[in-house]
């Protein structure tokens, strides 16, 4: 994991997510919030410091969050992050042996960490693993993240089936990066 996640990185990418892309994060949520059915379970991977859970439990408080992410420090700086939302929690786990039993989740999603994953081949399963049948991930990140990957792994192992991988741009309000790519998967 590169240190840029741990410790003194971690606090700095806290202070940058919370302060800076804030209006980003709203956006993003919005997003995930026109997509998840009432009361759903929602899985975010690679949460860093939770900032776009926060936006979401702000948005739907009828939904059940769970963040998950490979470093401590991240999690911790989670944990703090949604402490006033008494449905998100935050996790320590690793997109390709997520801790949580099949059919868990409703709807995975994941912002800006895809490109960080050693194995993104490795992934795909345990995405549709935890999902539940007719479940969706979206996956958001900048360009150059493996949705090519992601979404080959998917049609070679015969998963995520239900629909087409769709690739779209998303607008993120922020003027030095103005769109990301959402891939959305579908059980
Ligand atoms: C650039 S940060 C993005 C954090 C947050 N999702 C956001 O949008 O600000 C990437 C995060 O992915 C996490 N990560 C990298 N590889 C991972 C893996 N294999 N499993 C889970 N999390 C991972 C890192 O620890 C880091 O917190």
């Amino acid at each position: 994991m590169p240190h840029v996640f741990e410790g003194r990185g971690s606090r700095l990418y806290n202070f940058v997510s919370r302060r800076v892309l804030r209006r980003m994060y709203r956006r993003l949520a919005r997003d995930i919030a026109a997509a998840a059915p009432q009361g759903a379970a929602v899985l975010d991977v690679g949460t860093g410091p939770g900032v776009l859970l926060q936006e979401l439990a702000r948005l739907r408080p009828d939904l059940r969050l769970t963040g998950v992410d490979l470093s401590a420090d991240m999690v911790a700086n989670a944990t703090r992050n949604l402490a006033a939302h008494d449905n998100a929690t935050a996790q320590v786990g690793d997109v390709t042996a997520l801790p949580f039993p099949d059919d868990s989740f409703d709807l995975v999603v994941s912002s800006f960490s895809s490109h960080h994953w050693d194995h993104p081949e490795a992934a795909v399963p345990e995405l549709a693993r935890v999902l539940r049948p007719s479940g969706r991930v979206r996956v958001y990140d900048f360009r150059f993240a493996p949705f090519d990957q992601l979404a080959t792994t998917a049609g070679e192992r015969g998963l995520f089936t239900a629909e087409p991988p769709r690739r779209d741009p998303v607008p993120t309000g922020v003027p030095f990066f103005r769109r990301c790519t959402r891939l959305v998967l579908a059980a």
